[in-house]
C-alpha cells in the first residue's frame, strides 16, 4: 500500500466566540494518498474550510485555536513546524487556492510580478528566470497571449482568467498537494468545468495530490477518486466516489444525493432538501448532531456520538444505523 501523502488526525479546531466555544473541526481524521483527488463535501458551516486553513496553519488565533490532534505531511508534523518552517511549505509544497480571486490577488500588482514573487523566494530563481517561468505558467493555464498578460493588473482579466492565475500561483513551485476550497463555485457552469479540468490534468501530469472543497456533488461524481462527508464539524462517511453515490451508508450521504437534481430522473419529479436545518455549532443536540434530521433516528442516536468506523474496505460511517441505510436505499 503507498504512503499517505496528508494525514490528518483526530483534528480539533475551535473558535472562541461570544456565543461560546465552535467546534469547527470536531476529531477529523482522513488521509489523502499521493496523486490522489479527495473531496470534502458537506453543507454551509460543517467545518471544511476551517479543515482546509488548519492543514495550511492559517487558523487566525485567536479566536481560533488547533487543540489537538496532528497533521502529517509526507512524513513532516506539521503542527509542531515553526512558523518559519510552515511559511515555506505554504509558498511551495502545499498550494491553497481560494474561492475569490481578487481578495488573493494584489489588485496594485501586475500578473507577472506576482507570479514570478513567488518563484524568486522559494526557487531562488533570478529576476529573468523567473520572469520567463511566469510566462510559461500563464501558457499552462491556458490563457492566451501571455506576454501581454504578464503586464496586466488583476482587475483587467476576467473573472475565470483570474482563477486560471490563482491556479498558476498555486502550481508556481510544483507543490505535491493542492487544495481548492470552493476554487469555481463564483463561476459559471462551463468556466467551471474547463478550471476544475486544467487542475485535474497539471496535477495528474505533477503527480500532485488534490483536496477539493465544494458542496457540489457533480464535480465529487466527476473528478474526486474519494470523499468524506462533512457535517457539524465530523467526518459522517469516507468513501471511494463512485461507491458514494452507489450506497450511500449514512443518512446525511443520502440527503444530500437526494437534494441534487440528475438528468436521469423524471421530469417534474420534486427535489427533496434535507429537512430541518444546520444546528449551532456552539448548541449541538445530544448524540449523533444529525439526529434531529435522520428518519433512520433512533433512541441510542439521540443519546450517543457514533464514530467513524469501518463498514467495508474503503468505506468508513459513522451511524448506529448504517446497516439499516444500506439496505433501504
Ligand atoms: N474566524 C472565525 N471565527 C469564529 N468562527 C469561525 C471562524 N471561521 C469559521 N468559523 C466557524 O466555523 C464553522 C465552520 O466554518 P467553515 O468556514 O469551515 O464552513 P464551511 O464548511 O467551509 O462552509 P461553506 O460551505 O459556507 O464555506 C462555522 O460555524 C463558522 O462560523
Ligand atoms: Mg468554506
Amino acid at each position: 500500500m503507498t504512503e499517505a501523502l496528508l494525514k490528518v488526525k483526530n483534528l480539533h479546531t475551535e473558535f472562541r466566540t461570544e456565543g461560546g466555544i465552535v467546534k469547527a473541526v470536531d476529531d477529523v481524521s482522513f488521509e489523502v494518498n499521493a496523486g490522489e483527488i479527495f473531496a470534502l463535501v458537506g453543507e454551509s458551516g460543517c467545518g471544511k474550510s476551517v479543515t482546509a486553513l488548519s492543514i495550511m496553519g492559517l487558523i487566525p488565533n485567536p479566536p481560533g485555536e488547533i487543540t489537538s490532534g496532528s497533521i502529517e505531511f509526507d512524513g513532516v508534523d506539521l503542527l509542531s513546524l515553526p512558523s518559519r518552517e510552515m511559511r515555506a511549505i505554504r509558498g511551495s509544497r502545499i498550494g491553497m487556492i481560494f474561492q475569490e480571486p481578487m481578495s488573493s490577488l494584489n489588485p496594485v500588482l501586475t500578473i507577472e510580478s506576482q507570479l514570478a514573487e513567488p518563484l524568486k523566494i522559494h526557487e531562488n530563481l533570478s529576476g529573468n528566470v523567473a520572469n520567463d517561468r511566469a510566462k510559461e505558467l500563464i501558457d499552462m493555464v491556458g490563457i492566451p497571449d501571455s506576454a501581454t498578460r504578464m503586464k496586466q493588473y488583476p482587475h483587467e482579466l476576467s473573472g475565470g482568467q483570474r482563477q486560471r492565475i490563482m491556479i498558476a500561483m498555486a502550481m508556481a513551485c510544483s507543490p505535491q498537494l493542492l487544495i481548492a476550497d470552493e476554487a469555481t463555485t463564483a463561476l459559471d457552469v462551463t468556466i467551471q468545468a474547463q478550471i476544475l479540468d486544467l487542475m485535474q490534468d497539471v496535477t495528474s501530469q505533477t503527480g500532485a495530490s488534490l483536496l477539493i472543497i465544494t458542496h457540489n456533488l457533480g464535480i465529487v461524481a466527476r473528478y474526486a477518486d474519494r470523499v468524506g462527508v462533512m457535517y457539524a464539524g465530523k467526518l459522517r462517511e469516507v468513501s471511494d466516489a463512485s461507491d458514494l453515490y452507489a450506497e450511500p451508508h449514512h443518512p446525511y450521504t443520502v440527503g444530500l444525493l437526494q437534494s441534487v437534481p440528475r438528468l436521469d430522473a423524471d421530469k417534474g419529479s420534486p427535489l427533496s432538501p434535507i429537512a430541518g436545518e444546520i444546528p449551532d455549532l456552539t448548541d449541538l443536540p445530544e448524540g449523533c448532531a444529525f439526529n434531529p434530521r435522520c428518519e433512520w433516528a433512533v433512541d441510542k442516536c439521540r443519546i450517543e456520538q457514533p464514530t467513524l468506523e469501518e463498514t467495508k474496505p474503503g468505506k468508513q460511517v459513522a451511524c448506529f444505523e448504517h446497516e439499516t441505510v444500506a439496505l433501504r436505499v
